[in-house]
This record gives C-alpha cells, structure tokens and sequence, in this order.
C-alpha cells in the first residue's frame, strides 16, 4: 500500500521535477548559419546555467565553425572588433577581454560542448547578446539573452 503511494506520487510529481529544473538550455546551430532559438532567458533561481550547443551543420570547423559567445548587449560592437583568426579556433578567435562575459571554442560538424554560466556574472536589468564570433557569421547568428 505504501509502495503504490509512492508511485503515485513519483508519477504525479515527475513533471513538476523535469519542468523546474530549467537551468539548462539546448542550442542547435546549422549549416544555414542559425541558432534555433532568437532569445534565451535564464532564471534568476538558477545559480549556474548550462547552455549545451550542437553544430548540426557539415561544413568542416575551419569553414564555417559555430560556438557561443556572450556580452553585454552595448558591448557587441567591440567585441566583434577585437576577433582574430590569429587567436585560434579554441578561443573563438577571441582575446581575453573583460568583455567577453562567456564564450566557447569553435564546433565542427556533429561537435557539442556545454557552455556554463555562472550567473552572479549577470545582471537582471542588463541587455545581453549571445553570438557566434566565426568570421561573417555574427551578422545574422545572434540572439538576446536576459537574466529574469
Ligand atoms: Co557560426
């Protein structure tokens, strides 16, 4: 009798369990050059915030690599400035830069990598831009992000 409780309950409280435990993300970026998602908002309740990102797209890393990068929304400008090749593809052809807030090496077809955020680095009322920085690819694969 107390097994069937306990079942019950287990059944009656498993979606509530999956659904609150939102602090993770899944992030496909294609061969088209896209993000599948515009916006990511990440609960405040969350003290880190895994971002996991596949490139499904098939064109090797060196032609057209994807990974995510996160700034202040009114730091995107100089931060698409300072990328350089020269940095390399596990950098995100990115320097250390107090303004790179978060960032992830360049995937190449079929490669994950989960990207954690510490979200203390975050403000609530701040704008911020999540981006790929592959040379040409910013320019349509970014999104907002927002701490809420
Ligand atoms: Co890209």
């Amino acid at each position: 009798m107390l097994n069937k409780k306990f079942f019950l309950l287990f059944f009656l409280l498993f979606p509530l369990i999956s659904f609150s435990s939102s602090c993770s993300l899944n992030v496909e970026a294609n061969g088209m050059m896209q993000f599948d998602t515009k916006s990511i908002e990440i609960d405040s309740s969350c003290s880190e915030f895994n971002i996991t990102l596949k490139n499904t797209g098939d064109l090797d890393v060196k032609l057209a690599g994807h990974n995510i990068v996160i700034t202040k929304a009114s730091d995107f400008e100089y931060v698409t400035s300072i990328v350089n090749p020269a940095e390399g593809l596990d950098t995100g052809y990115l320097p250390k830069d107090s303004k790179v807030l978060f960032k992830t090496k360049f995937l190449g077809p079929n490669e994950a990598t989960t990207l954690k955020i510490n979200t203390d680095k975050l403000q609530k009322n701040e704008k911020y831009t999540f981006f790929c920085s592959f040379l040409g690819h910013w320019g349509v694969m970014k999104g907002d992000l927002v701490l809420k």
